[in-house]
Parts: C-alpha cells; structure tokens; sequence
C-alpha cells in the first residue's frame, strides 16, 4: 500500500505523507499542505476528513460493519449488556468480573441527583424540551463536581474513573426525573441494589409504596436499545464533544454539548420524527406513499426520516438487530402495535423504490428503535434522551482520547470565505 501520495498545484508537486488505520482504512495526511503551499484542503460538513485517529469503534459504512474495540456489534448486542459495553467502549478491553464489579458499584454510588440540583431541574417550565432540560443539567454538573472538572486536562484525567461513572450515571437519573417532573409526579430515588437498566426503569415507573419490577423482557430491550447507541465514531454529537474537549473543557461540559448537538430531528431528534411519521400515516389511514413521495422531492424538510444515513451505504447493522428485536420483544410482551406494521411496509416500499435504491438509503437504528421504547413504556417526547443515555459512553471515551493525546491540539478548522471583498465604513446618513 502507498505510504506517500502528491498534490501537483501548478507545476509544482507538494508529497503528503499517507496513514493507513488498523482495518487499512487509508487517509492523505495533508495537515502540512498550507504551510507548504498556502492552500487548504475543502471538505463541507467533513464528510471526507478524518478529524482524528481513534481506537474505540470501527465503522465501515460501505460494508454495514460497526465494531466496538474491535467486538462486532452483533455479538455485543447477542452475549453483552449496556453496562458491559460501556464498560469496553470507555476502557478498551471487556471487563474481568472484578473490573464489572467496580464499575457497577462506581455507577450505582454516583446515581443520585443532589438536592440543590434537583432545583434547576424545578426552575424549569414542564413544557421545555427534555433534550434542553437534559443538556443544562449535565453543564451543571461542573459545579458540583469542580475537582473533576477543572478544565485542565491532566487533572482531569486522574479523576476520570469517578467523572465516568457520575456522567453516565447521572444522565440517566436526570432523564427519569425529567420523565417523572413533566407529569407532575414526585421523583423517585434510584436504588443501590438495582442493576443500570431496572433502576432507570424503576425511577421512571415506580409510584409510592408501589415499585415498578419490569419483566425481564422490558429490561433487556432497554439493555439492547443502548448497547446499540453506545458508540458510532464520528458523529455529529461525539464530534462535538471532541471538538469542545479539545479546548480543555472538562468531560461534563463537554458532553452537554455533544447532548445539545444530539436534539437535532437529523441526527438524535430522528427517533422522534420517525415516530411521528409513523403515526400521522396510521391517523390518516394513508400507507406511506405521501411520504414517500414528499422524501423524493429533494427536500430537506421531507426526508423519510429513519432512512439514510451520513456514513453507511448499506445496511445499519444496528438497525437489522433492532428491527429483529422489535417483533420478538413485541410479542412476548403481547403488544400489537400498529405502527410496527406501518414501519415494516414503509420500508419495504421505500426499499423498492429506485429513488432509495439508487442514493443507497437503508433503514437507520432510527427507524425502529421508537417502537421499543414505545413498548417499553417510555413517552415519544423523551426518545432522544435515551439515545443520550446510550451515547453517553461513547462521548466518554472520545473525551478521553482527546485529552489523554499529548499530541492533540484544539480542534480549528480553517475554511474559505465567499462575503464581501474589504469595503470602507459608510456613514449611516448615507446609507439608502
Ligand atoms: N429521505 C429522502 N432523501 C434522502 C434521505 C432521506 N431520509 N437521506 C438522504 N437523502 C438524499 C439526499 O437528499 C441526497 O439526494 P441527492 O443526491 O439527490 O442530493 C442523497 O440522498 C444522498 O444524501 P446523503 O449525502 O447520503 O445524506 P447526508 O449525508 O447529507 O445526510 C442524513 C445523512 C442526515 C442521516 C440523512 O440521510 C437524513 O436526513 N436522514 C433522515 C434523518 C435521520 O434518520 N437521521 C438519523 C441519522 S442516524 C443517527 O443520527 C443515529
């Protein structure tokens, strides 16, 4: 494989040197080529630019293959839980039972939400979104946590394993008591002796002298659902995050970021949009082809959202084995939902469809992941918070690799201005 590759610009031939990743993925290194010759190189949106060198998630979007530290995602969907591959996604390495054990026990002692901010939480009006109410929250967290988050990199990082498992924790309680603040209902306090997921549940559900004890089939379907958000490489949310960690800021700050990058209906936002295109064909008695027609336009506004996705050309691994899951947790959950059929129709004609076929969109872990959480019991307006909760390590571990890197430098991207050439201050008196 080629080690140098050359930029010819006018006569002259500038050698950029070529890294080649692990899988072979293969990149022209061209951070010289300003100096070397005054020009950048143009890549909108960095759809073609590798941002960084990272070794947590492989994803090749050609071949629909996702592998976290290097375990295909459906083998971790298959034998592991969330914990577990949060656990391999922040740390690298999949935990020894010792390992497991501190870590859960790192999750459960950091799952309470104190007082005082639980009153900016109540500051709030019950209507605001939950990715807002969310993302502040998580901003907060610096204030009570300041020797975790100094915004000094190197201090930082000596308490990582504490700050670790306080956001990853603590996002989740903050999601339940945004569920439980919006209903009017008093919160309810995790419980040490609960595994991750049933203690979400738990916080969300459960009433006074009366505690919610899902079935098991309710805790492994939130269990898959975010195992299968953990990670997904350089997203528009986890690039955020680097971006803002970049800086030096501290892990929670910078996750918030990364959550208020995540609300967007393009990217997190999307579960929630699938679902209410799902349901605006089931009230209409249409069969999708409205939709259809109106994503075909060319719109943005119009897309079928759920379909399409920035990086795979094929199938989203994740959204085959959500897809799966949706029938097998549906019916042992005696659920018969309209709406899974309407998903499994829309998709099928979308799949038929050569304006789909030919711009390669396939479903994304999107389009199905609203009907599991449907059943499991977790209102529309709350999806995008629980991809929060499931991208959480993911966003953990890209912190640490940009503040661990001795080589990083803050992420600056150049680009290239089209506004008005250098003009001369014009009075207002004469401006028309
Ligand atoms: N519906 C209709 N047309 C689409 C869709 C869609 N969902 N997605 C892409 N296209 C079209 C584009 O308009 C473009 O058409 P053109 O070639 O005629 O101009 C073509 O397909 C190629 O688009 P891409 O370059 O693949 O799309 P891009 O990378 O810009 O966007 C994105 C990716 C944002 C995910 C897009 O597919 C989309 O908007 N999907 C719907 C929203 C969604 O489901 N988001 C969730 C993403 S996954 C996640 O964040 C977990």
């Amino acid at each position: 494989m080629a080690t140098t590759a050359s930029l010819k610009i006018d006569d002259k031939e500038y050698p950029l040197p070529v890294i080649i990743g692990t899988e072979g993925e293969k990149a022209v290194d061209t951070r010289a080529l300003r100096t070397a010759s005054g020009y950048v190189s143009f890549d909108q949106g960095y759809g073609n630019t590798g941002s960084c060198e990272s070794q947590i998630t492989y994803l090749d979007g050609d071949n629909g293959i996702l592998r976290h530290r290097g375990y295909p995602i459906e083998q971790l969907a298959h034998f592991s839980d969330f914990v577990e591959t949060a656990y391999l996604v922040i740390y690298g390495e999949l935990p020894n039972p010792a390992q497991r054990k501190e870590f859960g026990l790192n999750l459960r002692k950091n799952a309470v939400i104190e007082t005082q901010m639980q009153k900016i939480l109540e500051g709030f009006p019950t209507s605001a979104s939950p990715m807002a109410m969310l993302s502040a929250m998580v901003s907060a967290l610096p204030a009570y946590y300041p020797h975790l988050a100094t915004n000094n990199f190197e201090q930082d990082l000596k308490h990582f394993d504490s700050a670790a498992a306080i956001a990853m924790s603590k996002i989740r309680t903050i999601v339940a008591m945004i569920y439980r603040y919006q209903k009017g209902l008093p919160f309810v306090f995790p419980k040490q002796e609960l595994p991750f997921c049933e203690n979400f549940l738990h916080m969300l559900f459960s009433e006074p002298y009366q505690d919610y004890v899902p079935v098991p089939e309710v805790a492994k379907a939130l269990n898959l659902v975010l195992l299968l958000h953990a990670d997904h490489e350089q997203n528009c949310s986890t690039s955020t995050v680097r971006m803002v960690g970049s800086s030096a800021s501290n892990l929670f700050t910078s996750i918030s970021a990364g959550i208020c990058a995540l609300a967007g209906p393009l990217h997190g936002g999307a579960n929630v949009a699938v679902m209410q295109m799902l349901q605006s064909i089931h009230d209409e008695g249409d069969d999708g082809s409205r939709f259809i027609a109106a994503a075909k336009s060319g719109s943005k506004s119009n897309r079928l959202m759920g379909f399409g996705h920035a990086v795979y050309r094929n199938f989203d691994p994740r959204a085959k084995i959500i897809g799966e899951a949706c029938d097998t947790v549906l019916t042992r959950l005696g659920i018969d939902d309209p709406l899974l059929k309407i998903a499994k129709n829309l998709e099928q004609a979308a799949l038929k469809d050569d304006y789909f076929v030919s711009r390669r969109l396939y479903p994304n872990v999107d389009f199905y992941s609203g009907i599991i959480m449907r059943a499991i019991g977790i209102p529309m307006n709350m999806f995008t918070t629980m991809f929060a909760i499931g991208r959480a390590p993911g966003y953990i571990a890209n912190w640490r690799e940009v503040a661990a890197n001795p080589k990083g430098r803050i992420y600056r991207p150049r680009q290239i201005y089209m506004g008005a050439v250098k003009r001369d201050y014009v009075p207002m008196a004469q401006r028309a």
